[in-house]
């Protein structure tokens, strides 16, 4: 019934129990296409033909490059079988999901883009590589990181401890920083925090808590589980503002320049399914870039399943394959609604 019109789909069991695989399923019918849940465990071959391979392998491609064996072998066997099928459409390919994972390389990419022409910029950041406290010095001051600085591990993604985060506050506790990590420029933002969900040509924004301003100081560090901060319920104690800083105004977000960082971070990473934690910075108004994540968790995204059809049928049409170039005809995306 569906030819070869077939999408195999591939994400962790956690990602899995939050999607509506009936609603998924039918939205896939109406357009022609049957979804197929892929097993890793089992010869992919066998499970084929596919015109089509969707995956959240953030998790697995994170741990073979830290060396786990399982995960090196199911990311080998997902990329031979993706070589010898050149023409199945992958969203999104896995060279442009990997270079994501390490937080230094993607703030690079967002630093070589065009964004600060439209007042966007990603905070000054560095890698620290040494518990050799002066060269971390010397490469802080190379980079023009300011006190405070968030330290975040090098690595993003494949377990919690990617998301154990600190906020130092002088150079006399950088002895906290564990290295590898990327310390970058804390930028106050009064505790408001956007995530920018886009779906190949289509974007969406919601508002979350984030971290309340700091100040260098001689304070010791402060550390923290990321994953506790920027959620639709999190209820951080970092979140809640000093009193002094209930005063400062609240810039809302111009849905026109949050459409300008989807669309350029959509061609500069070459991906179709990314989420971007952006803030507005207190009194200048600057965006700041300060996260960017592979297939998201598109919470409150509406229509979510048709914005993904859409965006498999547009890549099949245009017949750009692994090494797609994203030749936009478009300036800025379609914003799906905002709030
Ligand atoms: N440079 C920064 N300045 C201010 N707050 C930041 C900065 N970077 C991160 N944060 C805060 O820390 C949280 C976690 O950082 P993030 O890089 O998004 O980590 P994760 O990969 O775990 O999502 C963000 O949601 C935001 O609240
Ligand atoms: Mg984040």
């Amino acid at each position: 019934m569906f030819g070869n019109k077939r999408i195999a789909c591939w994400m962790s069991e956690k990602k899995s129990q939050k999607v509506k695989w009936a609603e998924f399923e039918q939205v896939c019918s109406n357009y022609g296409y049957e979804l197929f849940k892929l097993d890793l465990e089992k010869d992919i071959e066998n499970q084929g033909p596919f015109s089509v391979f969707l995956h959240k392998l953030t998790d697995i491609i994170a741990l073979a490059n830290q060396g786990d064996a399982k995960s090196k072998n199911t990311i080998n066997l997902v990329e031979n079988y993706i070589s010898t099928h050149p023409e199945i459409i992958v969203i999104d390919p896995i060279p442009n999901v990997r270079q994501l994972l390490d937080r230094y390389k993607a703030y690079s990419i967002i630093h070589a883009t065009d964004l600060h022409k439209h007042g966007v910029f990603t905070p000054n950041f560095c890698e620290i590589t040494t518990s050799n406290n002066q060269k971390t010095v010397e490469e802080l001051n190379a980079a023009c990181v300011t006190y405070p600085f968030i330290c975040k591990p090098s690595l993003g993604h494949g377990s919690k401890k990617a998301h154990e985060m600190l906020i130092v506050f002088n150079e006399g506790n950088l002895r906290d920083c564990k290295p590898p990590c990327v310390a970058q420029a804390f930028i106050n933002h009064n505790a408001i925090l956007y995530k920018i969900f886009i779906v190949g040509d289509q974007y969406y924004f919601v508002e979350r808590p984030s971290l309340k301003n700091f100040h260098a100081s001689d304070q010791k560090t402060i550390f923290f589980d990321s994953s506790d901060v920027s959620k639709a319920d999190s209820q951080s104690s970092l979140s809640v503002l000093d009193l002094e800083d209930e005063q400062i105004p609240k810039t809302r977000p111009d849905p026109i320049i949050l459409g300008k960082i989807a669309c350029t971070l959509r061609k500069a990473f070459k991906m179709d399914l990314l989420g971007v934690d952006v803030v507005i910075e207190n009194f200048t108004g600057k965006y700041a870039i300060i996260d960017v994540n592979a297939y998201p968790g598109y919470d409150g995204f509406p229509n979510f399943y048709h914005a993904l059809l859409k965006c498999i049928v547009d890549q099949v049409n245009s017949g750009i394959n692994t090494e797609r170039k994203h030749n936009l005809k478009v300036d800025c995306l379609n914003i799906i609604k905002t709030n």
